[in-house]
């Protein structure tokens, strides 16, 4: 039996998870849920879910990924050889995740070029959906590849690619340190340059202000939870493989919550980057920040962004190509995360050598994720992402806790991450993994499946919300119960390596 890969340094590990979780999520996702979600007043409910959902569960996944020693199903196998399955759910929604991450990683290092010239001068919105993107009617009218967007998308690639190909240390540590520390300094300088504008406070303001009428409202809370789950890349696999190559002798509780802690640092740094120049360019255009940041998620990054970016005068190209590159190094650290969260859980199962199972996945996961290169890709990006996050992360995460906070002796995890580290997880961890969390997140997850069968997503057909949505969840699960069937290639492994 080999050796199971390790962390080189402990500040490899906290750089690689704090590259996990800053991602995507904390650059166009949070800055317009905070804004879209009761600005200040979004903050109880971000907070109340990173302190009873987010860390506990950092906790909960560092913990039993290094006690345990492998990927998620393997975990969970050795949990209880009849939980696997929730391991490979958890691999299918990272799967799902990967396919159109990394599409918007493409679409980020195509602006990275396009900031020189500023492209999108004529219309950012135009430039984005017609000219680059090429959106077509409806998601089954793919229209056609993209030629502008293969490019990027095969860079993307063959950077994760050769992450995942070195191996822990040797490609994801050493990619994290790289590119974590660029991607730091680069959204610092933003952010001076955000919060020093003429204007910037109005957007800060629209950022952070409270709307109090929407707290009581429950999707501020579920947009809450998903977004603590999302940012935190909990309850989808990541931080359990992660955690797997933790040393023996690994601090845990600390760890945790460094991680969360300088993940939400990070999400309020691109907030003020962010709302600080989209306040100056509500100044320079005489409207108010509620009128210019009208169009959220996707387009905030894409469509508003950039038109704010190009009111910096002559740094506008420098200050475009910092924040896209920004976007592009946040997705990058975390979309490899992602891959290794599935590639070590087929390195487990089947047995087989890291580079081969980093081929055969590279190759499967790059050809369908052309399907989002398409001219309805955003469409089908929109559909699936509302879906995984809403049902396939949240629906993991609550049977999650209940499985292992109910019919696992948790005490026990928490038992052996305290007697590691170097402080403890007291009796409140296990009051919010039993009790807080599976009550929150029971209630909102049963919401959100009412609100979404009483009223269907967005504007898409019938058609269309059930083949790239309830379709691809009932694959998530379907695809969880299949694997978890097959034989394991050396049965010795799922007990082999606990101590
Ligand atoms: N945690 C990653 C993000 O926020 C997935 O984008």
């Amino acid at each position: 039996m080999e050796q199971r890969e390790q962390w080189n340094t402990r500040a490899g590990f906290i750089l690689a998870a704090v590259g996990s979780a800053i991602g995507l999520g904390n650059i166009w996702r949070f800055p317009y849920m905070a804004a879209e979600n009761g600005g200040g007043a979004f903050f109880f409910p971000y907070l109340f879910a990173l302190l009873t959902a987010g860390i506990p569960i950092m906790i909960l996944e560092f913990g039993i990924g290094q006690k345990f020693r492998g990927s998620a199903p393997l975990t969970l196998a050795r949990l209880n050889r009849k939980w696997e399955w929730l391991g490979w759910w958890q691999i299918a929604v990272c799967f799902f995740i990967a396919v159109y991450y990394v599409v918007i990683i493409a679409w980020a290092i195509s602006y990275v070029g396009f900031s020189v010239t500023q492209a999108w001068s004529g219309g950012a919105g135009d430039f984005f959906f017609g000219t680059f993107l090429g959106l077509t009617g409806s998601p089954f009218e793919l229209g056609g590849l993209r030629t502008g967007i293969i490019l990027p998308l095969l860079v993307a690639w063959i950077v994760t690619f050769l992450a995942t190909y070195g191996g822990v240390k040797g490609g994801i540590e050493r990619a994290s340190k790289i590119l974590m520390p660029v991607l730091l300094i680069m959204t610092i300088l933003i952010a001076i340059r955000g919060i020093t504008l003429p204007g910037a406070a109005q957007g800060l303001n629209y950022l952070f202000k409270p709307d109090f009428s929407k707290i009581l409202d429950y999707k501020v809370w579920t947009a809450a939870y998903g977004q603590i789950f999302f940012t935190l890349s909990i309850a989808f696999a990541i931080m359990i493989a992660y955690s797997s190559y933790l040393p023996k002798k690994s601090d845990i509780v600390n760890n945790a919550f460094m991680t969360s802690f300088i993940n939400c640092g990070f999400s309020l740094l691109a907030g003020f980057a962010v709302f600080g120049i989209i306040g100056h360019m509500a100044l320079n255009q005489g409207k108010t920040v509620a009128e210019v940041a009208g169009s959220g998620g996707v387009g905030l990054a894409f469509i508003t962004f950039p038109t704010a970016i190009s009111t910096l005068g002559g740094l506008a190209p420098l200050f475009g190509i910092l924040f896209f590159l920004s976007l592009t190094f946040a997705g990058i650290t975390s979309l490899i995360s992602i891959n290794e969260a599935a590639i070590s859980a087929f390195m487990d199962k089947f047995s087989m050598p890291r580079k081969k199972v980093v081929i055969i996945y590279t190759v499967v996961a790059a050809a369908i994720s052309l399907v989002f290169a398409t001219g309805a890709g955003l469409y089908i990006l929109d559909i699936v992402d509302h879906f995984i996050n809403n049902f396939g992360i949240v629906f993991g995460g609550l049977i999650e806790v209940i499985l292992i906070g109910w019919l696992f002796n948790l005490k026990s995890v928490q038992e052996h991450v305290n007697a590691i580290s170097e402080f403890a997880a007291g009796s409140w961890w296990l009051f919010t993994i039993k009790i807080i969390t599976p009550l929150v997140l029971g209630y909102m997850a049963v919401m959100n499946l009412i609100g979404d069968l009483r009223t269907p997503y967005g504007d898409y057909s019938i058609p269309a919300l059930f083949w790239l949505g309830w379709f691809v969840i009932i694959l998530v699960v379907a695809g969880g119960f299949i694997f978890a069937s097959l034989k394991w290639k050396d049965d010795q492994y799922l007990v082999k390596g606990v101590e």
